[in-house]
C-alpha cells in the first residue's frame, strides 16, 4: 500500500493552520519536510508500487511538494510581518532605528578670547582676580577719584537701580580698589576680568553689557616704563611679534599721566581701511599710573608706593582678530555665529 498523497497534504494543511508563531511553523517544517518527515518517508512508496504507477506518483508527489512549501513560505513571511506589527505596537523604543548623532559644544569665542588673555597675563605674572558686578557709587566712581557731580562721570552711562547707591559696575576699575584694600600694603600684580554694564543705545559698535580686563600693578619703583613693556609684551603675544605698540595721551580720573593705546594693523588686510579709519592705527586699551588719591583710597603711601593700571575690551579685540562687525552677535545666541568659532 502506497501512502495516500491526498490525505497527507489535506491533513498537512490542517496542521499548518493551526502553526500560531514561527517557531510552530519550524517545527510543522521539520515534520513533513526534515530528513524523516512524512514527505520523504511517502516518497520512499515510490518502490513499492507497480511500475507503470510510479511516474504518476512521482509527479503527484512533485506537485504536493510544491504548494506545501509554497503555503509554508507564505505562512512564514505572514507571522513574521505580523510578529514585527506586535512588537512596533507593544514597545516604544525601536532599538534598530538608528540614533541621533550628539552635537559637541563648544566655548563661546568670548570664553576662549578671556581664556588667551588671562593666559598671557599669567606668563607675565598676574594673577586672577574675580571682583563683584553689583557697585555702588563709593566704589565705581568717588573712591576712583570721581565725586559726586564730577563731568567725568558722563563718561560713564550708568545703571541705576531701585536700591538706592547700588549700580551696576560701569567698568572693572572699582575692583581695584577691593584687590588694594585686601592685599595692602603688599606689592600687587593682577587681572579683573568680568562683565560691565552701561546705558547705552544698542548699536552694532555698542551694547549694554561687555566685557573688560582690567589690570592692576602695585609696589615701589613702578614706572611708565614697566606699563609700557607690559603692554607691549601683551599686544605682541596676542596679535602678533611683529605689532607696533602707539602710547597716546588721554585723560582718565584714576591714572595720572593717562594713555591710550593703538596698536598698527597689517595694511595689506582687506579690512585695515575700514577698521583703523584710515589711520592705520587701533585702539585697544585705556591705562595710566594709578592716581595718588586712588593709591591713598587703596590705603598704600603715594610717596612710597606706585603703580599702573589699564583696562581692555575683549569684545573689541575680539572683532578686529575675526573681523566680526556686529556686536550684538556675542550675546545673541545664534548658533550660526557661535559654530564659526
Ligand atoms: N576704566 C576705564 C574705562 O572703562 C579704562 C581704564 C582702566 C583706563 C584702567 C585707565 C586705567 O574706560
Amino acid at each position: 500500500m502506497s501512502t495516500d498523497l491526498a490525505a497527507l497534504e489535506q491533513r498537512a494543511r490542517e496542521e499548518l493552520a493551526f502553526c500560531a508563531d514561527e517557531a510552530a511553523l519550524r517545527s510543522w517544517n521539520g515534520k513533513f519536510f526534515g530528513k524523516q518527515g512524512e514527505i520523504a518517508i511517502a516518497l520512499k512508496d515510490v518502490g513499492k508500487l507497480p511500475a507503470d504507477q510510479r511516474r504518476a506518483f512521482g509527479q503527484d508527489a512533485n506537485r504536493v511538494k510544491e504548494t506545501l512549501t509554497q503555503a509554508f513560505e507564505t505562512a512564514l513571511a505572514q507571522s513574521k510581518e505580523q510578529a514585527l506589527e506586535q512588537s512596533l505596537a507593544a514597545e516604544k523604543i525601536d532599538v534598530t532605528l538608528p540614533g541621533r548623532p550628539v552635537r559637541r559644544g563648544r566655548l563661546h569665542v568670548a570664553t576662549r578670547i578671556m581664556r588667551e588673555i588671562t593666559a598671557i597675563f599669567a606668563e607675565l605674572g598676574f594673577q586672577t582676580y574675580r571682583s563683584r558686578e553689583v557697585e555702588n557709587d563709593l566704589t565705581n566712581f568717588e573712591l576712583l577719584n570721581m565725586p559726586p557731580h564730577h563731568p567725568a562721570r558722563d563718561m560713564w552711562d550708568t545703571f541705576y537701580t531701585t536700591i538706592p547707591g547700588a549700580i551696576l559696575r560701569t567698568h572693572t576699575s572699582p575692583g581695584q580698589i577691593h584687590v588694594m584694600r585686601e592685599l595692602c600694603p603688599e606689592p600687587i600684580r593682577v587681572i579683573l576680568p568680568g562683565m560691565c554694564y552701561r546705558y547705552e543705545q544698542i548699536t552694532p559698535r555698542s551694547e549694554i553689557q561687555f566685557q573688560q580686563v582690567e589690570g592692576l600693578a602695585i609696589g615701589e619703583h613702578i614706572t611708565m616704563a614697566d606699563l609700557k613693556g607690559t603692554i607691549t609684551a601683551f599686544a605682541r603675544r596676542l596679535f602678533g611679534q611683529e605689532r607696533q605698540v602707539r602710547f597716546r595721551s588721554s585723560y582718565f580720573p584714576f591714572t595720572e599721566p593717562s594713555i591710550e593705546v593703538d596698536i598698527d594693523w597689517p595694511a595689506d588686510d582687506p579690512n585695515a581701511d575700514r577698521l583703523t579709519k584710515g589711520t592705520g592705527w587701533l585702539e585697544i586699551m585705556g591705562a595710566g599710573m594709578v592716581h595718588p588719591v586712588v593709591l591713598r583710597n587703596g590705603g598704600y603711601d603715594p610717596d612710597k608706593h606706585s603703580g599702573f593700571a589699564f583696562g581692555l575690551g575683549p569684545q573689541r579685540i575680539t572683532m578686529l582678530k575675526y573681523a566680526i562687525d556686529d556686536i550684538r552677535q556675542f550675546w545673541a545666541n545664534d548658533l550660526r555665529f557661535l559654530q564659526q568659532f
